[in-house]
């Protein structure tokens, strides 16, 4: 069976109530509880992790390997700024989907650039809740579990 490890990043603690005119009113329980059901009609294993740190991103991303198939990961405000996390990323060589909640090209000068993005398989933006989903869809392609 296959395992993704969904990774969200600093303040996404705080969905539901933050700046919902850009972030939507669903909590992170309710986008990880929906995930996981996505994840188990799909047939795989998913587990959600959310820190404020940056440090905790990079151990989670570390112990990823030998036992996730494909990560999916929000890394909030760390997108624009971490060498740290992009170099996790590329150390475990795991398939990676980056997703984000807003479109960060529409938005502020410096969320138009992403270190995370340059390791990852691919990124998904600007679709809300559903960039979550979509980026599920991409990560059942990238490990074979879906035509
Ligand atoms: C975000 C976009 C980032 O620029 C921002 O710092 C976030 C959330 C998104 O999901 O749209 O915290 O990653």
């Amino acid at each position: 069976m296959g395992k993704i490890l969904v990774i969200h990043g600093p303040n996404l603690n705080m969905l539901g109530m933050r700046e919902p005119e850009v972030y939507g009113r669903m909590t992170l329980t309710e986008i990880n509880e929906s995930l996981m059901d996505a994840a188990k009609k799909a047939g795989v294993e998913l587990r959600t992790f959310q820190s404020n740190h940056e440090g905790e991103l990079v151990d989670a991303i570390q112990e990823a390997l030998g036992t996730y198939d494909a990560i999916i990961i929000n890394p909030g405000a760390y997108t624009h700024t971490s060498v740290a996390l992009r170099d996790a990323i590329a150390a475990v060589a795991i398939p990676t989907v980056e997703v984000h909640l807003s479109n960060i090209y529409k938005r502020e000068e410096f969320r138009h650039h992403s270190y995370v993005s340059e390791v990852a398989a691919g990124q998904i933006c600007g679709f809300g809740v559903d960039s979550y989903f979509l980026g599920l869809r991409a990560a059942l392609k990238l490990i074979g579990d879906m035509e």
